[in-house]
């Protein structure tokens, strides 16, 4: 069975006091979800995920990931941080291709591809994040901009790797706008990716592949979205920043 997971992305936010106040909180809210079998995954900068993951470590299913790692396992790239580094830090799960590095670090889906690789290299599951401009939607290619950033991003992985990747369909006009995409509209495009994954691999794969939505998800609108039959859970932005607020989306799966 096909994991439940939400994901708290906290983005540029949070001193690593804070993070570890919010995490403390986020326990605090989520006693008895030790006991489920949803996951939970937080977000932070890179230089509070060791910190975090020492609070998350030896929890049962709550787990850390970066944001982000570079394509290439080490060498000369000042600045820049490894899918190994990461893995190092305590944290097993790694955020790529989000709209935002997209959008502001020229993200590609070549340089995605790469950055797969290197993350499941280092044993880092990765969530890999799709999505459209609203200028795409408007013209109706949605499935076809969604198509091409799995196809080229994920699609050279072989079965046994592929199974190792969560999705994230997080439409760019919903990230951060308040504008959440209907429930239909959410269950639409899943259930599109889901076809796309039978295609290449196999309906047994489609079927074990978690694909989260991810887009001003919130404790009012999340229980509707979770309830689609292809939605496994959400990335959250701005809502899991909110110890409540993200518990009350943890509480809606
Ligand atoms: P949002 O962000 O929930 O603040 O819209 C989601 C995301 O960017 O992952």
């Amino acid at each position: 069975m096909r994991k439940k997971i939400v994901a708290g992305n906290w983005k540029m936010n949070k001193t690593i006091d804070e993070g570890v106040r919010l995490v403390e909180e986020s326990f605090e809210e989520l006693k008895g979800v030790s006991d489920s079998e949803s996951i939970v995954i937080f977000c932070p900068s890179f230089i509070a995920l060791g910190k975090i993951s020492s609070l998350t470590h030896g929890r049962k299913n709550i787990f850390t990931a970066a944001q982000n790692c570079y394509s290439e396992p080490s060498g000369a790239f000042t600045g820049e941080v490894s899918a190994t580094m990461i893995k190092s830090a305590g944290a097993d799960y790694v955020i790529l291709g989000h709209s935002e590095r997209r959008q502001f670090f020229e993200e590609t889906n070549q340089m995605l591809a790469r950055k797969t690789d290197v993350a499941l290299a280092a044993g880092l599951t990765p969530i890999f994040c799709v999505g459209e401009l609203l200028a795409i939607r408007e013209a109706y290619q949605q499935e076809q901009l969604v198509e091409r950033q799995i196809s080229e991003g994920l699609f050279h992985l072989k079965e046994y790797n592929f199974q190792k990747v969560v999705i994230a369909y997080e439409p760019v006009w919903a990230i951060g706008t308040g504008k959440v995409a209907s429930d239909e509209q959410a269950q639409e495009m899943h259930a599109f990716i889901r076809k796309i994954i039978a295609q290449k691999y196999s309906k047994h794969v489609a079927a074990e592949t978690s694909i989260l939505y991810g887009g001003s998800c919130k404790p009012s609108n999340a229980a509707g979205l979770f309830s689609q039959a292809d939605v496994d859970g959400g990335l959250i932005g701005g809502a899991s920043l909110s110890a409540t607020d993200f518990a009350a989306i943890i509480n809606s799966l």
